[in-house]
């Protein structure tokens, strides 16, 4: 067991405690990413009304974009000499973004609601930013910026997509 988690060890100069507050950080991201990913495929596919088309397009678009910083994260905390995310049930366990499991939600209320699990991603991305200087793991610090970016146009289109006029 102890030689199965010493093989896991990547090697890196960073401090090990400051890189294990950066891992678990991101271990706690990469959940709340997930969980993100799948309610946006969610409205994706249950999104009604007149516009159908636009809203449908959008969430996938968002969909893909989330899934496509999820390896990044992940490895990130290889990177860095600890470990990561191992199953759905991992996932849930670091989730903090709540999952809506609802029979029908409107597409007001799922514009709205995507719209918020964004804006706590970037605050979760200026989290690990924070912690990523102190452990002075610049390349942690400096993806992050583009995550927020991302993240913070999602949120952007979401509300301009709301808007009654
Ligand atoms: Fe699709």
């Amino acid at each position: 067991m102890a030689e199965t988690a010493a093989a896991l060890k990547t090697p890196t100069d960073l401090k090990t405690n400051a890189a294990k507050t950066v891992a678990e950080a991101l271990n706690g991201l990469l959940a709340d990413m997930f969980t993100l990913y799948i309610t946006t495929k969610n409205f994706h596919w249950h999104v009604s009304g007149p516009h159908f088309r636009d809203y449908h397009l959008l969430l996938d678009d968002q969909a893909q974009q989330i899934y496509g910083i999820t390896d990044a994260i992940a490895e990130r905390v290889r990177k860095t000499g600890n470990v990561t995310l191992r199953s759905i049930g991992d996932i849930s366990r670091h989730q903090t973004i709540k999952d809506n499991d609802a029979d029908f939600v409107s597409p007001a209320d799922m514009l709205s609601e995507l719209r918020d699990d964004n804006l706590k991603l970037v605050e979760s991305f200026r989290n690990v930013k924070d912690l990523a200087d102190a452990a002075k793991d610049n390349a942690t610090s400096g993806i992050v910026d583009e995550w927020t970016d991302q993240a913070e146009e999602r949120a952007w289109f979401l509300f301009e997509a709301s808007r009654k006029a």
